[in-house]
């Protein structure tokens, strides 16, 4: 088995807040991260591929079709947006990192020409990530 990583960057903007619940309850929970107007972050996605190596390419998957596949299905829509307001796959989903990879998971699952995904990690800060592995 072998592994091939696309990172990609994007700058995007949050506000934790569960509409469900109360003002009071949300800033207990979520502190100044569920401040009305939201704030935004410098994420860092990296999208993990595993399989075998084609012998007539020698690749597992062709970077370029993976980076353009990655743009295509998330960046596109999520850069320099507001994960509440902006980003269609993301409605009525408290855009928390655990959410987003897990809804980014589900956005390229089923879009790779070859291998298989293995690994979704989005860092949102760089001492912060979560890592989605479809289970
Ligand atoms: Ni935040």
């Amino acid at each position: 088995m072998i592994y091939v990583t696309r990172r990609e960057v994007f700058a995007a903007s949050h506000r934790l807040y569960n509409s469900e619940i109360s003002e009071e309850e949300n800033l207990n929970l979520y502190g100044k991260c569920s401040n009305k107007y939201g704030h935004g972050h410098n994420y860092t996605l990296e999208v993990i591929v595993a399989g075998t190596i084609n012998p007539k390419t020698g690749y597992l998957i062709d970077l370029k079709i993976l980076k353009d596949i990655i743009r295509e299905e998330i960046i596109n829509y999520v850069d320099h947006k507001h994960f509440n307001f902006d980003v269609p796959f993301m409605t009525n989903i408290i855009p928390t990192s655990e959410n987003i990879a897990t809804s980014f998971w589900n956005r390229l699952v089923n879009k790779l020409p070859s291998g298989k995904l293995y690994s979704v990690k989005l860092y949102e800060t760089e001492n912060n990530y979560v890592e989605y592995k479809g289970e």
